[in-house]
């Protein structure tokens, strides 16, 4: 038995509900876009041009090109690249994520739109697969998607994307006047948007425990229902802003890299996470069949 399979059963004994792991290896506008309280585009601008003026530091951006050839180059989903290894494996992994969030009535997951990607340690892949499982969804005509770079203390989500930094999550829950609708960048693949991490805070922890923060949270799960928003996020064990968020999740892929996350880290940050009824465990990083590439995704079954 795998180290994964060790903790996921632990797990599942104490708990009995643990979700089966994922296996790695243009939707119109939301309706609830359309709302009253969204603003229009020419307010939208203004609001946009001002905020710039005043803080030539920290840029509002309404629309950017993402860097297509480059994620393509490091080996990640894009629009039209249809049948590379990780558009198949990402479509193997949405498939469930993707049934959760929309299940309705007396099954209903809360926030099941919200879906939280973390790991128990740095460098696992979280980057990566959020990306990736973002891209796959918004490309493949499923749903429109948010992607939320909530790594708030080492963002790295509009880099990878070939972007510059943004005004984003940090600045709404600090600026009361700033709205979700002004900050989210519409990107080249029209099902995408992209919510920055925003400006470096020290009290990140704190903003992500606020009352702001589930207040922005419950607009984003309610504002836009049949919209998948995902979360980039920091790791488990060294930070306490991932259990935060996670408290607060309807679902939650948990990456673990192959051969180097020992089953203690995985249990350890399983355990930090056990309130949540919906996770899901990604195994990345697996060596690929011979004659493969050296990277590839595995799931726990
Ligand atoms: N399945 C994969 N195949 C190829 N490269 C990968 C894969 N998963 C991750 N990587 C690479 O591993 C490195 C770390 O990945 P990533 O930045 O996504 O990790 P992270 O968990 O987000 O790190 P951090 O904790 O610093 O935020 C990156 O260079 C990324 O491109
Ligand atoms: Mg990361």
């Amino acid at each position: 038995m795998s180290i994964i399979e060790k903790a996921a059963n632990r797990f599942e004994q104490a708990k009995g509900e643990i979700t089966r792991p994922l296996k790695i290896t243009p939707e119109p506008r939301s309706s609830g876009e359309q709302s009253s309280n969204i603003i229009s585009g020419e307010q939208s601008s203004k609001i946009i041009n001002e905020h710039n003026t005043r803080n030539p530091d920290r840029q509002m951006i309404a629309q950017a090109d993402i860097n297509l050839a480059r994620l393509h180059q490091l080996g990640m989903i894009t629009p039209d690249q249809g049948k590379t290894l990780a558009a198949q494996e990402f479509r193997g992994i949405k498939r469930s994520l993707i049934q959760n969030a929309f299940i309705k009535g007396a099954g209903a997951i809360h926030h099941g739109n919200l879906i939280m990607v973390t790991s128990s340690l740095p460098r696992e892949g979280k980057t990566f697969c959020a990306i990736n499982l973002a891209m796959s969804i918004a490309t493949e005509m499923d749903h429109t998607v948010l992607l939320v770079d909530a790594d708030v203390a080492r963002p790295s989500v509009l880099r990878t994307l070939g972007l510059k930094s943004a005004v984003g999550l940090m600045d709404i829950l600090l600026d009361e006047k700033l709205d979700l609708a002004d900050v989210m960048i519409k990107t080249n693949v029209d099902t995408l948007r992209i919510l920055p991490a925003g400006t470096s805070h020290r009290h990140a922890t704190e903003l992500l425990a606020s009352q702001a923060m589930s207040s922005l949270l419950n607009e984003i799960a309610n504002r836009y229902p049949d919209r998948i928003v995902i979360f980039d996020s920091p790791p488990l064990l060294p930070t306490t802003e991932a259990r935060v968020l996670a408290s607060q999740m309807g679902q939650i892929v948990m990456v673990v890299e192959a051969e180097t996350t020992t089953q203690h880290a995985v249990k350890e940050a399983l355990r930090q996470i056990e309130t949540n009824s919906h996770i899901n465990l990604v195994y990345n990083k697996a060596k690929a069949f011979p004659g493969g590439t050296n990277y590839g995704y595995g799931y726990y079954d």
